[in-house]
């Protein structure tokens, strides 16, 4: 099984940018505790897990259980549309481009203010990500092309049709709302605040988050940053091999496009370009980028399902499964020993590991764990 890194050399330092601003001055969790149906997602410990890895604790954040939508995709995106309305409360529709997850999340939150929404969705979207969307009151339509293709229509049809764009990746002069939905996706950061700190010594060492356009990334790096400095816990991002938007702008020192063929299983991750507003928090605040093969994500797929005896059985969908299935890559090839050693592992080290999402395809997710 392929796994590669790049070891990143962090300034530890927010930079001052439109999106830092905006992140500064937010508390997108007050606004969540106000929805309906709103409550923290469970943080699990796994002490067997983290026996058989060889390590001190292991934390799992279980956002399967978020808002009834199996994914955290939600707290970007209901945030977002509520911070757009307060603005201009007369839009009529939402519109955005996803690989999943997403689109559903914008649909909810559109719903949720009686609003109306389109969504996009790239050439190789499952009929079941599709209905999810659909579900959630949408209008879902396919197009013939991959996501980075879905976004440039959902721009497009919103100048035609005047409505308003809701995508979770930033690009030049569209940084306002993809920094609102970093905002929000900071709340499930700042919830394990109260929960953490209910647990004994539970601050941890090592954080792992999966990367598709790198938002739920820079959220990450921005709680750390703004919080502990350079006391930070060190933070991972992990990509599949084909779809490593991030891990080639590292490699390349800018934000770069993929040359991988964007074939992967890990559907949420599926991203060819890093979105430009969180690119300089991943770089104060990462240190290392991983990509690895779909294989470590069924493996970790399973491994999750079908636990140690006395820990809990986790649903943890293909891109939800991404951070921990990085860690595996990291503690089983020879090779990456290098990168123990960096990120200081050893058998105290807690880790964290956000689930981003549970089933969310449910044949795929059956058809992962069940094999042989
Ligand atoms: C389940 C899941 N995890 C992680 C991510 C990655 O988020 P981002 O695209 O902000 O990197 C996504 C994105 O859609 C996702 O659906």
């Amino acid at each position: 099984m392929k796994v590669s890194y790049y070891i990143n050399n962090p300034s530890n330092k927010i930079v001052e940018n439109d999106t830092t601003r905006i992140l500064k001055n937010s508390s997108a969790l007050d606004f969540h505790k106000t929805l309906k149906g709103y409550e923290p997602t469970p943080l699990i410990s796994l002490p067997g897990l983290a026996k058989k890895y060889g390590i001190g604790s292991i934390y799992l954040k279980d956002e399967s259980k978020r808002f009834g939508l199996n994914a955290f995709k939600s707290l970007g995106a209901v945030y977002a549309i509520s911070r757009v309305l307060k603005e201009n409360a007369n839009i009529q529709t939402f519109c955005t481009a996803t690989d999943g997850n997403h689109g559903r999340a914008v649909a909810w939150g559109a719903t949720l203010f009686g609003k109306k929404s389109v969504v996009y969705v790239p050439f190789d979207t499952t009929e079941n990500r599709m209905k999810a969307i659909e579900n959630e009151g949408a209008i879902v339509e396919k197009i013939n092309g991959n996501y980075d293709d879905a976004c440039a229509h959902a721009e497009k049809m919103c100048v035609k049709n005047g409505w308003q764009l809701v995508q979770d990746m930033a690009w030049e002069n569209y940084e306002k709302i993809p920094a609102d939905i970093v905002a929000g996706y900071m709340s499930l950061f700042v919830e394990m605040e109260d929960s953490i700190n209910k647990l004994p010594k539970a601050e941890v060492d090592l954080v792992f988050v999966q990367a598709g356009v790198g938002s739920f990334a820079a959220a990450a790096a921005f709680y750390y940053l703004n919080r502990y400095g350079a006391n930070r816990p060190k933070m991972v991002i992990v990509e599949p091999n084909e779809a490593d938007a991030v891990f080639a702008s590292f490699s390349e020192g800018k934000i770069t496009t993929s040359k991988g063929n964007a074939t992967t299983i890990m559907a949420g991750l599926n991203c060819g370009t890093p979105s430009s507003g969180g690119w300089d928090l991943l770089k104060s605040g990462t240190d290392v980028s991983l990509k690895i093969d779909d294989d470590y994500a069924r493996l970790a797929m399973r491994e999750l399902f079908f636990p140690i005896e006395g820990d809990t059985s986790i649903i943890s969908g293909e891109s939800g499964v991404a951070g921990f299935a990085g860690f595996t890559a990291i503690i089983k090839d020879e090779k990456l020993k290098n990168i123990r050693e960096v990120l200081g592992i050893n058998n105290k080290t807690k880790v964290l590991f956000i689930s981003t999402e549970g089933d969310t395809d449910r044949n795929v997710f059956n058809e992962i764990v069940r094999a042989k």
